[in-house]
């Protein structure tokens, strides 16, 4: 009896591979302007889900944690999409410059299930503070210009690489 539940499941966990997944990363449409720490963050912690970067772990081909993943990818890319910053206009970049802070603050993100495989992502308390600095040194209230634009290209003021 249990043999054939194995059989079953085993033959179930095979058939499911077939089943279509994307795992896609279209082109780079508009980036964050300038190098900063605060962009190095995002690439370190926030890429993998938030960005047409992802770097799809072998597990991402492995159904049924392919779809989780693949989900997971999509939805945050709706949410906020590094990879095409450029898309939102002044006021949702706004947005998502307080959501961002808001949900590192909080520890919401990176996704929990996302550290104990991407160690390098933990947010330490100075990335905290390296992100309000980045936040405040963005002239995002200037109504006359169409995108988030860097006060200093090499960073946000007072940090040092
Ligand atoms: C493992 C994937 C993953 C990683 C890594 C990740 N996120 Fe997310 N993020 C998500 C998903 C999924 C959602 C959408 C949540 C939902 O559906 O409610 C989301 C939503 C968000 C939102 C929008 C919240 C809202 O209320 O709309 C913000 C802001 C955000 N993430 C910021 C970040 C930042 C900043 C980082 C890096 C420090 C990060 N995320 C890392 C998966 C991730």
């Amino acid at each position: 009896m249990l043999k054939k539940v194995m059989v079953v499941l085993f033959i179930g966990f095979v058939l499911i591979q077939f089943y279509p997944v994307s795992r896609t990363n279209p082109p780079v449409i508009s980036e964050l302007p300038g190098d900063s720490a605060a962009k190095d963050l995002f690439k370190r912690a926030c890429y993998d889900c938030h960005s047409h970067e992802t770097v799809w772990p072998w597990y991402s081909y492995v159904a049924p944690v392919s779809w989780l993943v693949t989900d997971d990818v999509s939805h945050a890319r709706e949410h906020l999409n590094f990879s095409s910053w450029g898309e939102y206009n002044v006021k949702q970049q706004k947005h998502k410059l307080e959501e961002i802070i808001e949900e590192v603050e909080e520890g919401n993100m990176p996704l929990w299930f996302y550290l104990p495989l991407h160690a390098h992502a933990k947010i330490q308390e100075e990335d905290v503070a390296t992100l309000r600095a980045w936040a405040k040194g963005l002239s995002v209230v200037d109504s006359t210009s169409n995108a988030v634009q860097s006060e200093s290209s090499h960073g946000e003021p007072g940090h040092q690489h």
